[in-house]
């Protein structure tokens, strides 16, 4: 019995013993786990944590790469208003991508005038003479930005202004067709009036066609001018008139972003005081617009302008962050990309208290009551509700020179005087460091500039290397909006070093407030810049791992940072890790980067949270360093999310080359 009893006793010892050992190597591993127990109380203020930025990660627009004109807008026909110039392209003029057509034995003449426009902002307009119909008309044919597609059975809109020059009414036809020459669909009307009238019609075409073109015939004798000539599928995103390509709208509304910047980038200064974004010019009915070059060699519609950018924003819930010129041209003005030219230019001083109440103005137009005179305008454009504008960017990586600076003082104090409700964001040059980011700095320092703009694109190495660049800023100067960054390259390592990066961020969401992947779109063929986010041609979509690391953080985004949460095993250099919660839906994510090759194990303690649920969501994007997604293997890379059953304290063995998103609910 004795025997037994200190049998029993020595069992009980080991036991204990060994229940012993176990808690202090759990409590070796997870030293906040004491914490966390002797604090029964919400999980938030049990662990530690800080609010970080609500609008953390967004999106850079930039019309470069064809992102608007030929990309994002859905315009079907290039040069509708006849307005293309060899300032634009050394090559081009008034008829590019237009072709003077006389089928059938037909002829005529085309002309392009500018004597009595629509109106002094578009000065160009064909007018078409038809001498003789022949059997078929004399005409004008346009194939759009390449190859324009067609579905079949949807609806196109047509519209152009035109006006009757000959003594009698000319008789038009417009029709679809293939590179055959077969109709797809077609209509007539009747050009009538002496004045400038808008002519609309819709084509529904009997088949599917990727070589249309649209053909204006006259099929009657006579002389007309027609300008803005336009075709738009009907069904663009959200249906709105004058919108947006849907399925190119729709993978960017998929990655909720918190903010949308826009329009540029180098765009927004432009080369030389005249070729500048003003965003007047680009509102109001499309014929009133001012079209003008494009900084990346093609040329700018505005078709796409401050009015549909602000509505865009509006229908993906993305905050608007417009960014206006600081009073000075891009740098490289007048020469090709960093080289020569004329260098900067400035706004006259005798002219910068027009352009600051134009940037006034702008506030107004996004804030003001329908009451107010830009207010109204917004209104009658369709819109009677403010667009509730927070953030106005002034300025994009300008150099820093004294004419920056004394016309960015002007603004900035005039901003910040007359609507301290905007928060302004200030500009830091195009680099990391340097300079202008030096004296860009000292200027916001100085100024107090609430936030400031900065940019870097760099090899995956260099973001690896610099994941705690933002740990050691300083919290009492300007917060930071990384306006643009990207590691060059599209593959799966860049993709993942921006995610380190990113991780790093999140880490800083406390003096970083915003961040945007630059740039966003790049049509295929039609590339300035090599590294983007998303590419397409006029039929297809290519995400490419870079999207989805950027859609992963912006879906998978909270305001709080759980900074004692995750505990990385080994001092790996390769991986990196975050934990956010987000207060809305009470959801714990964790992101877990490893850019080796090695599984990487990353050990958690969520004991803190009572009520945590025991099914998590992980989403893993993993593969070869050098994947990529092409147009031919699109799905090269691609997230795939499962569900796995954790514990409140567990480990996550990451594969190489990987980023993982755990997200777990705290709420049943
Ligand atoms: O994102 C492409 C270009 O890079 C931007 O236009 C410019 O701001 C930067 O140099």
């Amino acid at each position: 019995m004795k025997g037994n009893l200190n049998r029993i006793s020595s069992k009980n010892n080991q036991a204990e013993f060994s229940c012993l050992m176990a808690l202090l190597f759990v409590l070796w591993l997870f030293p906040e786990y004491i914490h966390a127990q002797k604090k029964s109380v919400s999980p938030i203020s049990t662990l530690s944590s800080k609010k970080i930025s609500p609008n953390l990660f967004g999106l850079f627009f930039e019309d470069i790469n064809y992102a608007a004109d030929g990309g994002l807008y859905a315009e079907l026909i290039q040069n509708r208003s006849f307005e293309y110039s060899p300032t634009d392209r050394k090559s081009w003029h008034s008829l590019t991508s237009w072709e003077y057509i006389t089928p059938g034995y037909s002829y005529g003449s085309i002309n392009v005038e500018s004597s009595s426009p629509i109106h002094p902002n578009n000065p160009h307009y064909v007018v078409l003479h038809a001498e003789h119909i022949g059997q078929e008309g004399v005409g004008i044919l346009n194939k759009g930005y390449e190859n324009m597609i067609i579905k079949s059975g949807e609806q196109y809109l047509f519209s152009m202004l035109a006006r009757q020059l000959s003594a009698t009414p000319v008789n038009i036809m417009i029709r679809l067709q293939d590179n055959q020459g077969m109709i797809l669909d077609r209509k007539n009307i009747l050009v009538d009036i002496k004045e400038w009238k808008k002519y609309t019609l819709s084509l529904t075409p009997s088949r599917i066609c990727d070589s249309t073109a649209l053909v204006i015939l006259a099929v009657s004798e006579g002389t007309l001018a027609m300008d803005v000539i336009s075709l738009f599928p009907e069904k663009t995103f959200r249906n709105h008139p004058n919108g947006l390509r849907a399925d190119l709208a729709q993978v960017i509304a998929d990655m909720k972003p918190s903010f949308m910047r826009f329009p540029g980038g180098c765009l927004v200064h432009g080369d030389g005081v005249g070729n500048m974004y003003r965003w007047k010019t680009t509102i109001g009915p499309i014929e009133q617009r001012i079209e003008q070059k494009n900084i990346w060699g093609y040329h700018q519609t505005v078709g796409l302008g401050y009015y549909e950018y602000f509505q865009f924003c509006e229908d993906i819930g993305a905050r608007p962050v417009p960014v206006l010129p600081a009073a000075v041209s891009c740098q490289n003005s007048g020469g090709t990309w960093r080289i020569g030219g004329t260098g900067q230019q400035a706004i006259p001083m005798a002219d910068m208290d027009e352009y600051i109440q134009e940037v006034l103005d702008l506030i107004e137009w996004a804030n003001g009551p329908e009451t107010s005179a830009w207010g109204s305008m917004r209104a009658q454009a369709g819109h009677p509700a403010p667009f509730n504008l927070q953030f106005i960017g002034i300025g994009n990586e300008d150099k820093m020179s004294p004419e920056f600076e004394s016309r960015f003082k002007m603004i900035f104090e005039n901003i910040k005087t007359k609507h301290p409700e905007v928060t302004i964001i200030g500009t830091v040059g195009p680099d990391s460091g340097g300079n202008d980011f030096e004296k860009g700095w000292q200027i916001a320092t100085k100024l107090q500039v609430p936030m400031i703009d900065e940019h870097y694109y760099k090899q995956p190495d260099w973001f690896m290397a610099n994941l705690s660049r933002y740990d050691s800023y300083d919290r009492k100067k300007s917060s930071v909006y990384l306006g643009e960054y990207a590691s060059w390259g599209n593959k799966l390592k860049n993709a993942l070093a921006e995610a380190a990066y990113m991780t790093g961020i999140e880490r800083n969401g406390d003096i970083v407030s915003m961040a945007s992947y630059a740039p966003m779109l790049a049509k295929k063929g039609f590339t300035q810049w090599k590294t983007d986010m998303i590419f397409f041609d006029n039929a297809n979509i290519c995400l490419t791992p870079n999207y989805y690391v950027q859609k992963l953080f912006s879906t998978n985004y909270g305001d709080i940072l759980l900074q004692n949460v995750i505990l990385k095993k080994s001092t790996d250099t390769a991986l990196a890790y975050s934990a956010v919660q987000e207060t809305k839906s009470g959801d714990i994510i964790l992101k877990f980067v490893n850019a080796g090759h090695q599984p990487g194990i990353f050990r958690m303690n969520l004991s803190a949270f009572k009520t945590l649920q025991s099914t998590a969501e992980v989403t893993v994007l993993k593969g070869d360093e050098n994947d990529e997604n092409t147009f031919e293997k699109p799905g090269t890379v691609t997230p795939i999310t499962e569900s796995m059953e954790i514990k409140k304290i567990f480990e996550y063995p990451s594969p190489g080359i990987s980023l993982t998103v755990f997200r777990i609910k705290t709420k049943p």
